[in-house]
């Protein structure tokens, strides 16, 4: 079991204040949904995987459990990478899946806290497996992740969805990148439904924890208690965004950027997009990076479809 560490804290505190800095002094405000993710986001967002209203887990999960022998079949790699694996839940379906040819599993993760528990627990669970965890940002540059035997790349739960088009483009032409010909990515789209506000209040959590990451790292003085949790659909770009809403006009002070910012009555910050895609439009985005989609498997209801692509 190893873990590298190629984003330190430092590195992560470093990116949180110039990400902070830009989107709270633009208008509209913004932040990204990267900071969601500290240990106590980690496991609200594991909490959200569990709700009645959130289907996209389940559904996931689903598509995984039918699918997953035919993908090992297909693609036979020896080592699995995954991006923001979490807690790696989803995960044992594909391991055990491809058990037959992997040697080694490769999450990658911003959280530190969520990557260590899952890395102890798969090391324990699967002991003819390396598991090999690296703490780090999708969005860079993905040349350091370990190479060695033919690669899958994994990116599941939807996570595709939270990157802006432009970030979305540079994800895959990167991922393409790293891949040599043959070596595939599995991804994840799905359909709408709003399952962004869920009635137990968790979603609403989940998107509040930013400020309480702003306050624990740059010493903020946000109220939660001071911002409510909106979904809104975003028909244009087709894709639901999460905000964060003030109750009443305050002013925030942010020492760790010495800043000093105001909201007015309603002001919205959005912390967070989740793109639902169209098949033709993913699909084409994929070839655009050099892909070549293998394998779609769409849930019954077409709400969610994992797709396999590969270098060409
Ligand atoms: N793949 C898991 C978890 C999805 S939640 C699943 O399907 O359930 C999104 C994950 O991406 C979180 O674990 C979060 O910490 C991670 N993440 C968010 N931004 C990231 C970034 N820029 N680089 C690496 N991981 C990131
Ligand atoms: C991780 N990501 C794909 C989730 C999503 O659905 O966009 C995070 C989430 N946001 C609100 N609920 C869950």
């Amino acid at each position: 079991m190893i873990v590298d560490v190629h984003l330190r804290p430092e590195d992560l505190d470093a990116k949180l204040r110039e990400d902070a800095r830009r989107g709270l002094t633009s208008d509209p405000k913004y932040l990204s949904p990267t900071w969601l993710y500290d240990a106590r986001g980690s496991e609200l967002f594991d909490e959200i995987t569990r709700l009645p209203e959130y289907y996209p887990t389940r559904t996931e999960f689903a598509l995984l459990r039918q699918h997953a022998a035919d993908f090992a079949d297909a693609a036979r790699p020896e080592m699995l990478v995954e991006l923001g694996s979490g807690s790696s839940e989803k995960t044992h379906v594909l391991l055990d899946a491809l058990e037959p040819y992997l040697h080694t599993y490769v999450p990658q993760d911003v959280s530190e806290p969520a990557l260590r528990s899952a890395v102890t627990r798969l090391a324990a669970e699967y002991p003819n497996l390396t598991v090999h965890g690296v703490v780090g940002d999708f969005t860079d540059s993905l040349t350091h992740l370990p190479a060695g035997g033919k690669r899958a790349i994994a990116f599941l739960g939807g996570t595709i969805g939270n990157l802006v088009p432009s970030e979305r483009a540079q994800f895959l032409a990167g991922t393409a990148a790293i891949l040599h010909p043959g070596e595939g990515l599995v991804l994840d789209r799905d359909t709408l439904i709003a399952a962004y506000d869920d009635a137990a209040g968790v979603t609403a959590e989940f998107d509040r924890n930013v400020l309480r990451v702003l306050n624990d790292r740059l010493g903020a003085d946000f109220d939660p208690a001071r911002f409510v949790h909106r979904a809104v659909w975003d028909p244009e770009n087709e894709w639901i965004e999460m905000r964060l809403e003030a109750t009443e006009a305050m002013d925030v002070t942010i020492p760790g950027l010495d800043l000093q910012i105001s909201f007015a009555e309603g002001e919205q910050i959005r912390t967070e997009i989740s793109a639902k895609f169209r098949l033709v439009g993913i699909s084409q985005e994929l070839a655009d990076a050099g892909f070549v989609v293998r394998h779609e498997w769409v849930d019954p209801d077409g709400r969610f479809v994992l797709l396999a692509a590969s270098r060409e």
